[in-house]
C-alpha cells in the first residue's frame, strides 16, 4: 500500500496512522498531544493535514492505500496554526526562566516549527491554585494547555484512572479524582503523567528551580522577568525571545548529564535516562526502554534518595568489641584476605560460604561465584533467588527446559486470558501490571486472579479465586484434569511436543473437581468456569510469583503450571507461556551468572566433569566438584559449627530470610562474618568486617529482567566517599588471595563471562550499547530469543515434559493456637524491608511503617479497630505492628507487609521449606493475635493513595471536548476519515 505525501510516494506499514507515516516521510508537521505509545487522543487539533481535499487530524486517521496528502498547503497550514494558536491562549510562553527549557519541550518546539511570532488569542489564567500537594511532582493549570495526554496515561497506560479533565466546566483542567488535591487522591506517583506531558504543566519537584540557571529566582523576580519578556513580544516577535532560550537551554547541557540506566528495584526491568546536576538528581525520564517507554512505577521515578542519603557507608568498619571503627581499605582487605586464607587453612575451604547480591550486576555474581569456587575453592555459593524463585526454576527446568519466562512482557499484552496466582503484581511488579490492566480494560483480554487477598488486580479480574492458603496445586491440577478428562485439551499439541502423557494423566487421579472444591474451598461450576475460560482463550499467560513459591510445594506448583499450559498448547507462540515474576532486578541475572551452590554460569552442573574441565582450563584452577550449600542449608551448618566464615554483599539476610531469629542467631556464631553494604544494615551489626560498596547508580554493568532481558546501566554518579563497586572490592580480596585478576572495567568480566556460558555466547557489550538489548539464549552471532520454545523446548528431543506430581499438605496450619493465617508480601511503595525507599522523605510520608491487614470479620470478633496495636506470636517469634481493617483480607487471614526493619515478619515465619529447592515457606505461617491496649492513628496517612476515589473513564474523551458550545474545528470542513 502506498499514500502520497506532498507529491512524493510513501510505502504504508500495516495498520500504520498516518501520522506516523508523515513522520517516517520526514515531512515535519506539528502534533502536540500526539505520543506513540498512547496512541491518537485528538485533543490539540495541530495535526491538521489534507487529504484527497479534505482536513483531517492525522494522528486520528489511518493511513490507506492511495491517499493524497498534502500536510502545508494553505488550508493545513491555517488550520495548524489556529489550533496552536488556542493552545497558547493557555500557556504563558516564558521559557528562558523555565525548568522545562531543555530542548525537548513540545509547545517550545511547536512554537519553533511554526514560527509563531505573535498569537492571536492572548494568554489567559485559570482561576486555580498551582497544587503542590504530591511530595514528588506539581500541576500548574495555568500552563496546562489540556492536551490530555497525562489523563490518557493515567487511564489507559498506567490504568490508574485518577486522571480526567471537566470538559463541560467554564474553566476546564486536569482533576485528580474528580476534583480531590493530589496528595489526597488515589495517585499512586507512578509519574507517567509527569513523563508524557508536553510542556511544565506537570513537573518533577526535583527539576524546579535546578534545572535552569535564571530558576532559582524568588517568585517576583521571575514574574518581573516574565513581564519584561511580555512586554517585548509585540514589537519583537517570538523569534528573539525564543532564540534567548535556545541560548539559555544549550547552556543548560554544561551542567545537566543525561545518564541511561537500569532500575534497581523489582525485576521489570525499566530502563530510563537519569539526568544529574553534580549529585543533585533532576529527574528520571523513561522514553524507550524496551520493557517500559514511558512507564515507571513510584520507586523507579521518585525513589532514588537513598544514593545520596547521609546514611551512605563511605569508608570500611571494622569491629571492635561491640562497636566498629573506621579504617583504611588496605587494611580491611588485608584482614579479610588473612582471615579466609586462615580459615580455609584450618578447617577447609566448605567452612567458608558466599552469597551474592540480587540487586548487584552479573559481572559481580560472575565474579563472587569464581572466588568462591576458583580462589577459596567451594562451591557454598548462593544468592537470594532461592526465597524466592528458585521454585518456579525447578517447574519450568522439570516440564520445558529453560528456567525463565518464555516471553516477553509484550508477549503477555497479547495473551486473549492472563492467569495470576500468587501474586499481588500491581504492587510488586507495577510496570508489568500496566499492561495486563491495559489489555483488559481495552482490549478485551480476560484475567483471572488467585490470591489469599483482594488485591488490585483481583479486583479487576474477570475471575477473582480465593483458594484456601497453600492449595493452588490441587485447583491447577484438578482443572488439567477436567480439561483433559472432557477432550478439552489441545490433543495435537500434546501428541507432537509433549512426553509424558500417560504416567501425568495417571498421576491426576485424586485431583478431580470434587476433592478440589474440597481442598481449596471453591466451588466446583467456577473450577470448570475457569477451566472453559482457559480452553477457550485465544492464548493463555499465567503469571505467578511468591504466593505460589514460598510454600512447601513451591516448585510442584510451579510444575502444575507448566504443565496446565502445556495440556492446553499454551506455549510457542506470542500470548502464551509460563511468566514467573522475578522480584529483585537482577536476580534472574544472579542465578543466570553461577551465583548457585549446583551451577557454574549458565546452568551448568558443578558435578559435570566435561563441564568442570572447562572452567578449570579457562580459570586455570582446580575446582571443587560437589554441590555446596544454599543459602538455607548455610544457616543450619553454622549453628552445627561446620561453617566459619562467610561473605555476603547487598543481602540483608538476617530479615530477609525465614526464622529471622534463627538467623540473626546463626550470624552471630560466625568466627568471621564480611559484609559489603551500601548502609549499615540489620545483617551488619553481625559482622566483622564491612565493606562501603556503591549502588547501581555509581558503577557499571549488567542487569537481566524477569523477561531474561539483560540491559546495560552506565555509571550516572561517581561513587561517593571511598565507596566503590562490588565488583571492585571482590577482585581486590581476590588478588589478596593471590588469584591475579586484572579486570579494569566489567565488560572485561563479561568478556571472558560469554565464551564459558552457550546461554550468553553472543552477549558483548557492544551488543547492549545504549538501550540494545539481549534476552537469553544468545547465539554466538548475537541472535537472542525473545520468544523461547518457537522450534523446540529445551530437552535433549526437543519435546516438553509432563512431570506427574503428588499433593503434600502445608506446613504450619492453624491450629487452636496459632489459628490465624498470616501472609506477607511487598507494598507499592517500598521494596522488600525498605532499606533503600524508606530513605526516600515522599514515600514515607505516603506509607510510613509496616502494619497488619486485618479483615472486618476478624476486627469484630476480636474488638480491633485500625490503629489499634497487636502483637503476632508464631512458634518462632513475635511482632508488634498496627491493624489496617480492610476488606482486601477475609476471615482469619492476615497480611503484613514486609516493609520494616524494626518489625519483620520473618521473625514469625519458619524453616520449613520447598521440598526440592529449600525456598522458604514463608507463606505458610500461622500466629496468634493479641489485642494490645495502645490505640494509634492509621498506620496509613490519609495521603495514602489508597485512600482515593478513582474515575476510571474512556481515556481523554474528547467527544466531549467537541460538544462544547464554544468548541470549534479548526480551518474548514474537517472530516473525521477513521479514528481508533
Ligand atoms: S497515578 Fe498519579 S502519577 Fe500516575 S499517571 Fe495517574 S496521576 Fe500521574
Ligand atoms: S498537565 Fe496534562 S493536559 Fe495539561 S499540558 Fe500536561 S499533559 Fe497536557
Ligand atoms: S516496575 Fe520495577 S523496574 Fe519498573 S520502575 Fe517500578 S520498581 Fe523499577
Ligand atoms: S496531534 Fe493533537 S490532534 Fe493530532
Amino acid at each position: 500500500m502506498t499514500a502520497i505525501i506532498n507529491g512524493k510516494p510513501q510505502a504504508i506499514e500495516a495498520g500504520e496512522r498516518l501520522i506516523d507515516l508523515i513522520n517516517r516521510s520526514g515531512a515535519e508537521i506539528p502534533q502536540v498531544c500526539y505520543h506513540p505509545q498512547l496512541g491518537p487522543i485528538q485533543t490539540c487539533d495541530t495535526c491538521m493535514v489534507e487529504v484527497d481535499g479534505k482536513l483531517v487530524r492525522a494522528c486520528g486517521t489511518l493511513a490507506a492505500d492511495g491517499m493524497n496528502v498534502v500536510t502545508s498547503s494553505a488550508r493545513a497550514d491555517a488550520a495548524q496554526r489556529e489550533a496552536f494558536d488556542r493552545i497558547l491562549g493557555n500557556h504563558l510562553l516564558y521559557c528562558t526562566v523555565c525548568d522545562n527549557n531543555n530542548g525537548n519541550c513540545t509547545v517550545h518546539n511547536t512554537t519553533k516549527l511554526l514560527n509563531v511570532e505573535h498569537q492571536e488569542i492572548p494568554f489567559k489564567a485559570k482561576p486555580y491554585e498551582v497544587d503542590m500537594s504530591n511530595p514528588f511532582y506539581r500541576y500548574d493549570p495555568d500552563q496546562c494547555i489540556l492536551c490530555g495526554r497525562c489523563v490518557e496515561a493515567c487511564q489507559n497506560l498506567q490504568v490508574n484512572e485518577t486522571l480526567s479533565i471537566d470538559w463541560e466546566d467554564a474553566h476546564p483542567r486536569v482533576l485528580w479524582d474528580a476534583g480531590a488535591p493530589i496528595g489526597e487522591s488515589s495517585c499512586v506517583s507512578c509519574g507517567h503523567c509527569v513523563t508524557v506531558c508536553p510542556c511544565n504543566a506537570l513537573m518533577e519537584k526535583s527539576m524546579l528551580g535546578e534545572a535552569g540557571f535564571f530558576t532559582a529566582l524568588p517568585k517576583p523576580a521571575l514574574d518581573d522577568m516574565i513581564d519584561v519578556v511580555k512586554g517585548v513580544e509585540p514589537e519583537a516577535g517570538y523569534g528573539p525571545i525564543l532564540k534567548l532560550s535556545e541560548m539559555e537551554a544549550a547552556m543548560r547541557e554544561s551542567h545537566i548529564k543525561r545518564t541511561k540506566t537500569v532500575c534497581t528495584y523489582c525485576g521489570v526491568g525499566c530502563s530510563f535516562d537519569i539526568w544529574t546536576k553534580d549529585r543533585h538528581i533532576l529527574k528520571v525520564e523513561p522514553a524507550e526502554g524496551p520493557a517500559n517507554g514511558v512507564s515507571t512505577c513510584i520507586k523507579g521515578k521518585f525513589g532514588w534518595d537513598y544514593v545520596n542519603s547521609p546514611d551512605r557507608l563511605t569508608k570500611p568498619l571494622i569491629r571492635e568489641g561491640d562497636t566498629f571503627r573506621e579504617a583504611s581499605w588496605d587494611e580491611a582487605l588485608t584482614l579479610v584476605a588473612r582471615r579466609f586464607a586462615e580459615i580455609k587453612a584450618k578447617t577447609g575451604p566448605d567452612s567458608l560460604a558466599f552469597i551474592s547480591s540480587s540487586k548487584c550486576t552479573n559481572e559481580e555474581s560472575y565474579l563472587m561465584q569464581k572466588l568462591a569456587r576458583a580462589v577459596i575453592g567451594t562451591n557454598n555459593m548462593d544468592n537470594c533467588s532461592r526465597y524466592c524463585q528458585a521454585p518456579a526454576t525447578t517447574g519450568l527446568f522439570r516440564t520445558v527446559g529453560y528456567g525463565g519466562d518464555s516471553g516477553s512482557i509484550s508477549d503477555i499484552e497479547k495473551a486473549g486470558l492472563v492467569l495470576i496466582i500468587g501474586s499481588n503484581t500491581a504492587e510488586s511488579h507495577p510496570v508489568l501490571a500496566t499492561r495486563v490492566k491495559r489489555s483488559h480494560k481495552l482490549h478485551g483480554q480476560k484475567l483471572i486472579v488467585s490470591d489469599l487477598r483482594e488485591n488490585e488486580m483481583a479486583r479487576r479480574a474477570d475471575v477473582f479465586l480465593h483458594p484456601r492458603p497453600g492449595t493452588d496445586l490441587f485447583w491447577l491440577s484438578a482443572v488439567t484434569r477436567y480439561i483433559l478428562d472432557n477432550g478439552l485439551a489441545n490433543q495435537a499439541f500434546i501428541d507432537k511436543w509433549v512426553n509424558g502423557a500417560q504416567e501425568y494423566i495417571k498421576s491426576l487421579e485424586p485431583f478431580t473437581l470434587e476433592m478440589a472444591s474440597e481442598r481449596t474451598g471453591l466451588p466446583v461450576e467456577t473450577l470448570k468456569r475457569v477451566g472453559h475460560m482457559i480452553v477457550e482463550a485465544d492464548g493463555v499467560c499465567i503469571l505467578w510469583a511468591m504466593g505460589v513459591t514460598q510454600h512447601i510445594m513451591g516448585s510442584d506448583t510451579s510444575t502444575a503450571i507448566s504443565n496446565l499450559l502445556l495440556a492446553t498448547g499454551n506455549y510457542m507462540r506470542p500470548g502464551t507461556g509460563a511468566y514467573p515474576l522475578r522480584g529483585h532486578n537482577n536476580v534472574q541475572g544472579a542465578s543466570d551468572h553461577g551465583a548457585m551452590p549446583n551451577y557454574f554460569p549458565g546452568y551448568q552442573k558443578v558435578d559435570d566433569p566435561a563441564i568442570r574441565a572447562k572452567f578449570e582450563k579457562a580459570w586455570n584452577v582446580s575446582l571443587p566438584p560437589k554441590p555446596g550449600l544454599d543459602n538455607h542449608l548455610m544457616i543450619d551448618a553454622i549453628h552445627d559449627g561446620r561453617l566459619k566464615a562467610m561473605y555476603v554483599f547487598g543481602e540483608e539476610m538476617s530479615l530477609v530470610d525465614s526464622n529471622a531469629n534463627y538467623v540473626a542467631d546463626a550470624l552471630s556464631k560466625l568466627d568471621f562474618f564480611v559484609m559489603q553494604e551500601i548502609f549499615f544494615t540489620e545483617t551488619c551489626r553481625f559482622a566483622d568486617v564491612i565493606f562501603p560498596a556503591s549502588p547501581s547508580l555509581e558503577k557499571e554493568g549488567t542487569f537481566t529482567s524477569t523477561e531474561r532481558r539483560i540491559q546495560r546501566l552506565y555509571r550516572v554518579l561517581e561513587p561517593l566517599g571511598e565507596s566503590r563497586p562490588d565488583w571492585e572490592i571482590i577482585q581486590d580480596i581476590a588478588n589478596r588471595l593471590g588469584a591475579g585478576w586484572k579486570y579494569k572495567h566489567p565488560s572485561e568480566i563479561y568478556a571472558e563471562i560469554a565464551p564459558l556460558t552457550p546461554l550468553m555466547a553472543g552477549v558483548t557489550y557492544e551488543r547492549l550499547e545504549g538501550y540494545k538489548t539481549l534476552q537469553w539464549p544468545v547465539a554466538e552471532d548475537g541472535s537472542d530469543q525473545p520468544l523461547l520454545y518457537t522450534e523446540q523446548f529445551q530437552f535433549p528431543d526437543g519435546k516438553a515434559t509432563f512431570f506427574p506430581l503428588e499433593w503434600t499438605e502445608p506446613s504450619n496450619q492453624q491450629d487452636a493456637e496459632f489459628d490465624l493465617h498470616l501472609n506477607n508480601g511487598r507494598l507499592l511503595e517500598h521494596f522488600h524491608e525498605g532499606n533503600m525507599t524508606y530513605r526516600t522523605e515522599g514515600i514515607r510520608e505516603k506509607t510510613p511503617c509496616t502494619f497488619v491487614e486485618v479483615s472486618q470479620e476478624l476486627a469484630t470478633d476480636r474488638g480491633i479497630q485500625t490503629g489499634s496495636w497487636v502483637q503476632l506470636t508464631s512458634p518462632y517469634g513475635k511482632v508488634r505492628a498496627q491493624a489496617v481493617i480492610t476488606t482486601r483480607v477475609h476471615g482469619k487471614e492476615l497480611y503484613m507487609p514486609m516493609n520494616s526493619v524494626n518489625e519483620p515478619v520473618n521473625r514469625l515465619t519458619s524453616s520449613y521449606t520447598d521440598k526440592v529447592t529449600h525456598t522458604p515457606a514463608y507463606k505458610e505461617t500461622s500466629v496468634k493475635l493479641k489485642v494490645l491496649e495502645e490505640i494509634g492513628e492509621n498506620p496509613l496517612p490519609r495521603t495514602n493513595s489508597r485512600f482515593g476515589h478513582p474515575t476510571p473513564q474512556k481515556g481523554v474523551e474528547v467527544e466531549r471536548k467537541w460538544k462544547r458550545k464554544d468548541y470549534r474545528e479548526p480551518g474548514d470542513q474537517l472530516v473525521q476519515i477513521q479514528t481508533r
